[in-house]
């Protein structure tokens, strides 16, 4: 299948791979998969005491939409609060990287994706 440029360029140049350690101050987990086809996203998000994102980072173990879609949310929750991250819907991931239908089930990965990661910050934090 043929992947849109910014699908590739993501899937390429994939931006904050890797993880924070769990104990980081801050640091909240969403891991996530998709029942369709299996495949697991993690988002990690690191939280100032502000309540602003200061970071992201994510693992995806996917195709290559799961990949860029997962790399584009650790840019687009940067400097949101927790709050606006989660207002980022899948259908802006799907529209930004021009996600073909059978992939739309990618970009929700990734807002579910944030979703998770938020929730376990509020599990954390607020009590
Ligand atoms: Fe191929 Fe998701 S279906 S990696
Ligand atoms: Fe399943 Fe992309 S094919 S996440």
């Amino acid at each position: 299948m043929a992947y849109s440029e910014k699908v590739l360029d993501h899937y390429e140049n994939p931006r904050n791979v890797g993880s924070f350690g769990k104990d980081e101050e801050g640091v909240a987990t969403g891991m996530v998969g998709a029942p369709a086809c299996g495949d697991v996203m993690k988002l990690q998000i690191k939280v100032g005491k502000d309540g602003v994102i200061e970071d992201a980072k994510f693992k995806t173990y996917g195709c290559g939409s799961a990949i860029a879609s997962s790399s584009l949310v650790t840019e687009w929750v940067k400097g949101k609060t927790i709050n606006q991250a989660l207002e980022i819907k899948n259908t802006e991931i799907a529209e930004e990287l021009a996600l073909p239908p059978v992939k739309i089930h990618c970009s929700i990965l990734a807002e579910d994706a944030i979703k998770a990661a938020v929730a376990d910050y509020k599990k954390k934090h607020e009590a």
